[in-house]
């Protein structure tokens, strides 16, 4: 595909509530955080920045509150090269949020009110139809109603649309939504609740991304953390290593590599190169607080590369 190929992105927006920790609260007990911030987040909303600063053409399909919030947040959006036509303001919900702690090894957890995000319903995803139809790829997660997530899917195979799940959170997904997916990609966690498969090596990625080929799915992606990405299609496997670097937070790093990814195919990059392309993105996200705030733009992706070269 080309530059000007079109990507829809379809998923939730989240204000982030992020509290760093020397370690998590245990049942029943307090700990006195170190830093505080409200960034701007959500599954959806961070992939398609990602997607918008790595230069693709995109548009988002999703809801914000009626507060000051979802407005800034719409606006933000616009700036990071997205056509927000379709992020519509739902009257009388707050917009969505995520309380997140970080702990001092950079790991998260992370809890969710979906607000506005619930309002992106089977009727909602209809009538915004014509830019996934008119799309080349359709990149989603699973903030959003899971039945909105199938029907933009259908939508999606109607018009040969490319469907690409992140299926974050984890959680089991049905015959019906998983066939009509051409590129999935699960971390190990999400991987093992998909196909009851523990993925602890890379022996262990390669059945699973099995029992998915199986589904019908063409491509396989699973992300292994640290140890770079299982890349399988239609059964021809291969990890992709992925870049070393000190992380201060790993918030969003999975959506900026699924962001980045998706950008680098749709022009047209081999889907190895993809890999290394959104490794680079998202290991720069990992240096950086925050969910938004952490995601690069494309001239720093590049430079990025061109370091590693
Ligand atoms: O993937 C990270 C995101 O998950 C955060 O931005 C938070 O909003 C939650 O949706």
């Amino acid at each position: 595909m080309s530059k000007n190929a079109k990507l829809t992105v379809l998923g939730s927006i989240n204000a982030d509530h992020i509290l760093n920790l020397a370690h998590f609260p245990r049942p029943g007990e307090t700990v006195i955080g170190k830093q505080y911030q409200i960034a701007f987040g959500g599954k959806g909303a961070n992939q398609a920045v990602a997607a918008g600063r790595a230069g693709a053409d995109i548009a988002f399909i999703a809801c914000v509150g009626a507060d000051d919030m979802g407005e800034r947040i719409r606006q933000q959006l616009a700036q990071d090269n997205i056509d927000v036509t379709s992020v519509e303001r739902i009257e009388n919900e707050s917009t969505g949020v995520a309380m997140i702690f970080v702990n001092g090894e950079g790991e998260n957890n992370i809890g969710i009110y979906p607000g506005a995000n619930a309002s992106l319903t089977v009727d909602y995803v209809e009538r915004h139809q014509q830019l996934i139809a008119d799309a080349d790829a359709l990149l989603m997660q699973l903030e959003s109603p899971l039945e909105s997530v199938l029907a933009a899917a259908k939508i999606a195979r109607r018009h040969q649309t490319q469907v690409i799940l992140n299926p974050a959170p984890a959680t089991k997904l049905s015959d019906a939504l998983l066939s009509r997916v051409d590129i999935i990609t699960p971390n190990e966690t999400e991987a093992e609740i998909l196909t009851g498969i523990a993925v602890n090596s890379d022996e262990d990625a390669a059945r699973a991304a099995e029992v998915l080929h199986a589904k019908g799915i063409a491509t396989v992606l699973i992300t292994l953390g640290r140890r770079g990405v299982w890349l399988s299609e239609q059964g021809q496997g291969q990890r992709i290593a992925g870049f070393s670097v000190k992380a201060v937070d790993t918030i969003a790093a999975g959506d900026t590599f699924n962001g980045a990814f998706i950008t680098a195919r749709l022009e047209g990059k081999a889907i190895d190169d993809a890999v290394r392309f959104a490794h680079a993105a998202a290991a720069i996200a990992v240096t950086r607080p925050g969910a938004q705030p952490s995601v690069p733009w494309r001239a720093e992706i590049d430079d990025f590369m061109q370091q590693q070269d």
